[in-house]
């Protein structure tokens, strides 16, 4: 069985998502293929694949407009499976209304919509996840993981039931589409720090960054990916009006999964409104996952 992962990614979350993904299909029979996209990519065609999966990161309760604008140009063969892989900070269920146009688009192909699956990994704005709760997230995410393949492989589908509430949520948070190119005029470089490797310009995934005159000058088709301030090995890049939910500096999920002093057990000692967010979503996978897997 072939299968593909479109997948965009802004700060490199997804992509671990994808590999992940690929790593447990290989296991199962498939033979997978990740593909990220940038704003230069053209459509490839799926007609050779049996399962085609979507996965993005959820920018204010929608999909990111560089993702939503390359699933538009691709054509859906009927008879494929799909399913979607999404992936965000919190699960609020406010975020499903992200995938409603996709979804409306794999029905209207006569595609097998399978289901979509919301993983968690941690905020690349806002604040930074202490390693600890990134962990814990990491160890449901392995779970939901296993259930979608469970689900996958004996040919259990998730009922798609539209939210107008939702819906309605999502369309007034497109608004902030509008941000990255308006933000774009006010990120700044401070000077005494960069060292000019090129890295936030070669790769930016929408070629927003120019150096001219040795300054770099950022262009409104910025899609507010944090691509470029995250990766600054200088932390030298500041992000207009947002500086205050700057994250920077990458997560290393590896080393986070494999030291042993991470006990992946943060929630338990942390309630606030924002952390009383995760026990539902968690439950709900452990649910499903013993059911699955209860020897
Ligand atoms: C512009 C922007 C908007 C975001 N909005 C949300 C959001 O509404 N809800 C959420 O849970 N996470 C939000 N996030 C966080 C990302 O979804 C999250 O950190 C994701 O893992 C980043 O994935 P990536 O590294 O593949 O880009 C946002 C991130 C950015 C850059």
């Amino acid at each position: 069985m072939e299968a593909i992962i479109i997948y965009f990614t802004g700060t490199g979350n997804t992509r671990f998502l994808a590999n992940k993904i690929k790593a447990k299909l290989d296991d199962n029979s498939y033979h997978t293929i990740t593909y990220s996209i940038d704003s230069e990519s053209k459509p490839i065609s799926l007609d050779k694949y049996d399962l085609i999966i979507f996965s993005y990161p959820i920018y204010a309760f929608n999909m990111p407009i560089i993702f939503d604008k390359y699933v538009k140009k691709l054509k859906f063969p009927a008879n494929k499976k799909y399913l979607i892989a999404k992936q965000s900070g919190e699960p609020l269920a406010l975020n499903n209304s992200s995938s409603y146009s996709l979804i409306k688009k794999i029905q209207k192909s006569k595609g097998d919509y399978l289901g979509e699956y919301h993983f968690l990994l941690p905020y690349n704005i806002h604040f930074r996840y202490v390693d600890n709760f990134v962990k814990e997230l990491l160890n449901y995410d392995e779970k939901l993981l296993d259930i979608l393949v469970y689900e996958l492989t004996h040919g259990i589908k998730l009922k798609f039931r539209k939210n107008y509430l939702y819906a309605l949520n999502s369309f007034i948070f497109k608004i902030q589409r509008l941000g990255g190119p308006l933000n774009s005029y006010f990120y700044k470089v401070d000077y005494n720090k960069c060292i000019h490797c090129n890295k936030c310009m070669n790769n930016c995934p929408t070629k927003s960054i120019d150096l001219i005159n040795n300054k770099y000058k950022f262009k409104s088709t910025c899609i507010m990916c944090m691509r470029c301030s995250f990766s600054c090995p200088k932390d030298a890049i500041k992000i207009g009006m947002l500086q205050k939910w700057k994250v920077n500096g990458e997560y290393n999920f590896q080393e986070i999964i494999i030291n042993p002093y991470i006990k992946g057990d943060f929630l338990k000692d942390h309630k606030s409104v924002f952390y009383n967010l995760f026990p539902k979503k968690l439950n709900e996978i452990d649910k499903k996952y013993r059911k699955y897997f209860k020897k």
